[in-house]
């Protein structure tokens, strides 16, 4: 029997992600489902080779003492109150992004957790990719020295062809082109550059295309950014752009620069005519099966371990990006105007 037993909400595309890399922790199985549809135990087990009941009342399912810890794999709009009814069932959580769809929400679930004396670990998984762990220790090693200016855009077409389109239309689930997938490069930007944010300005627009024509808000925004330190930085949230999956990243330091997964430095002497190549594995898909889920869970039940919050990925670290993206939210809303973090009130 491995230490801690998970009960997973919603049993979705990203759902099924989750089960296989939960499984494959050493100290982790997943032991339960809810879902609105009634499932069937047998299959589920088979499915997954861990031992599953299904449940089709999550009171039921949170009331189960032999849970620890809940994943929560729902639409966006459930986010909230299943996290909340979790952190007072004294289970921990793992939480898809976005944590939810507004800052109040976002900061009750915080508080849930840190009341009930439970952890968290939100899926900016990107951050446990092997992309950005490579460009951080890049960082971290000086050989790009002070970072003056940094960007890491996401774009992705998200239309028909993609399942979410069912529900990331509506503005109830989806949010925003930030909230809804934009997230992941913003928090990439503010994991690389290390320093807080001051201030942000944003814009937002759609694209013409019928293709897109169901979404009821912008989707595509743009966001400078102003940090503590004095560098700035800029993020692209496109999901209605029509070309190949690319999360892009242009970092400028007083040593050197990087691009995707290219970089010049002057500490290593490198030919400063020509891009020097690192070899690491890009964020080239939106798929969740090629999503790093494993090694942030597995970071996640090690922590637990140690009874303490999970590095890069924690309710209070995750907290702080989300209040970025709600201030640049509300930046676009005010057709620009800066907006300062600590006036978010
Ligand atoms: N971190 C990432 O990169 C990433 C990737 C994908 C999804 N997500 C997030 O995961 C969450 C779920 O997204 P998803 O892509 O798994 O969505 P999904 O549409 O596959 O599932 C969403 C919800 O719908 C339910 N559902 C699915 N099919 C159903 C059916 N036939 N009948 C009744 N209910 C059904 C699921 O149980 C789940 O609660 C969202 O918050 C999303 O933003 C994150």
């Amino acid at each position: 029997m491995k230490k801690y037993n998970v009960g997973i909400i919603g049993y979705g595309w990203a759902a099924g992600a989750h089960i296989e890399a939960i499984n494959k922790t050493t100290q982790a199985q997943v032991t339960a489902v809810f879902s609105s549809r009634k499932l069937d135990d047998a299959e589920l087990t088979a499915k997954h080779g861990s031992p599953i009941k299904t449940y089709q009342n999550l009171d039921e399912m949170l009331a189960n003492p032999d849970i620890h810890v809940v994943d929560i794999a729902s639409y966006p709009s459930q986010h909230r109150d299943q996290a909340v009814k979790a952190a007072n069932a004294k289970k921990h959580i793992i939480l898809e992004k976005p944590m939810a769809n507004s800052l109040q929400e976002v900061r009750e679930i915080a508080a849930a957790a840190k009341s009930n004396d439970v952890k968290g670990c939100v899926c900016f998984e990107c951050r446990w990719s092997n992309q950005f762990t490579v460009t951080k220790a890049v960082i971290d090693e000086g050989l790009l020295g002070d970072l003056h200016y940094g960007e890491v855009d996401y774009y992705h077409g998200i239309g028909p062809w993609y399942g979410q389109f069912r529900w990331n239309t509506g503005k109830k689930d989806g949010g925003s082109a930030l909230l809804t997938a934009g997230c992941h490069a913003m928090d990439a930007l503010l994991m690389m550059m290390g320093s807080e944010v001051e201030s942000v300005t944003s814009f937002s627009t759609k694209s013409s295309s019928d293709i897109f024509k169901p979404y009821e808000y912008d989707t595509s925004s743009v966001t400078l950014l102003h940090f503590k330190n004095g560098a700035i930085g800029k993020s692209a949230a496109i999901v209605d752009c029509l070309q190949p999956y690319y999360f892009h990243t242009h970092l400028c330091g007083s040593q050197g620069s990087l691009l995707d997964d290219k970089f010049h430095s002057m500490k290593l002497h490198t030919d400063k005519g020509a891009w020097s190549k690192l070899s690491m594995k890009m964020l080239d898909s939106g798929d969740v099966s090629d999503h790093p889920y494993q090694s942030q869970f597995q970071a996640f039940f090690d922590a637990l371990d140690e009874g303490k919050d999970m590095p890069l990925t924690s309710f209070p670290e995750s907290l702080r990006s989300f209040e970025v993206i709600f201030a640049a939210d509300k930046s676009a809303e005010l057709g620009g105007k800066p907006v300062k973090i600590s006036e978010l009130g």
